[in-house]
């Protein structure tokens, strides 16, 4: 790659372009102005994952400074004061995603958190969120609802395709954070394009995977708060988390990449 050439897309197909690098390494390759809408769930600094060790305030600055789009950037409930505190910009809206349960492995006071924010920038009134409070349920990893695309902090299709209704037209949403490719996928099905970004080749390959399997288009009208594409799950509020999570996480995300390897 020159310096100033975008690399080679790990994936690519007519609505998702997914690069396999470092995020910082990206964006300043993307031309201003050229995406709708940021939608991202970026690292939140709890230190659970070898990938969470900190929030990346400077890249939401970046994208506050370089796109003039609304922007929706996922934070976790523990690291809410903190976060507030290094925002460049405060956010307009604060949205809470409350599941019914959460495999969160977070705990204080022997209290679990069961709630995660959703910052908002730049927010208009086009599209489809009804409520601050959003109890869609987590595609989780616990064993009845085992996902292929299994990632420890994915999130529910339904979750993003709503708020993914905030790019207007066939606009382009960027997700730095890519991670399974959730963004992707749901872009891809609301005939949306999506730019995702993910440094771990193992996630690119699971993004790769669901969005290359993604063909049919779900109405953004269906994409209200409680009617998208993923089943509602019957499942009580678990038992708060376990230092046994960490394993399981590890192990089940060995299982997917060799599901998607074909072993
Ligand atoms: C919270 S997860 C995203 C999960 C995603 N929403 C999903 O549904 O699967 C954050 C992801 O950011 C990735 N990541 C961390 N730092 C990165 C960076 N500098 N550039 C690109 N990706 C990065 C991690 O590997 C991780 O997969």
């Amino acid at each position: 790659m020159s310096n100033n050439s975008l690399p080679k897309p790990y994936y690519q197909d007519d609505s998702v372009t997914i690069y396999h690098a470092d995020c910082r390494d990206i964006l300043p390759l993307l031309p201003d102005k050229s995406i709708d809408l940021v939608l991202t769930d970026p690292p939140y600094g709890l230190g659970n994952q070898e990938w969470d060790k900190q929030m990346p305030y400077g890249i939401l600055t970046y994208c506050l400074e370089h796109y003039d789009c609304p922007i929706v950037w996922f934070g976790s409930a523990p690291k809410l004061p903190a976060d507030i505190r290094q925002f460049t910009v405060a956010p307009e809206r604060v949205l809470v995603w409350c599941p019914r349960f959460t495999q969160s492995h977070t705990m204080r006071n022997k209290i679990a958190y069961r709630w995660h924010p959703i910052y908002l920038w730049r927010l208009h009134n086009n599209h489809n969120i009804r409520w601050d409070i959003i109890d869609i349920p987590t595609e989780s990893w616990l064993p009845a609802t085992r996902n292929w695309w299994y990632h420890p902090a994915s999130k529910p299709s339904e979750l993003i395709s709503l708020l993914a209704t905030l790019a207007t037209g066939n606009g382009v949403i960027l997700d730095p954070f890519l991670g399974s490719g959730t963004t992707a996928y749901c872009a891809k099905k609301l005939n949306r394009k999506c730019i995702g970004i993910e440094i771990s080749e193992d996630y690119c390959r699971i993004a790769a995977r669901r969005c290359s399997q993604a063909v049919l288009p779900l109405e953004v009208e269906q994409v209200q708060q409680g009617q998208g594409d993923s089943q509602p799950l019957m499942f009580p509020i678990m038992t708060p988390p376990t230092k046994g999570n960490k394993v399981r996480d590890k192990m089940s995300v060995n299982k997917v990449i060799k599901e998607t390897n074909g072993e």
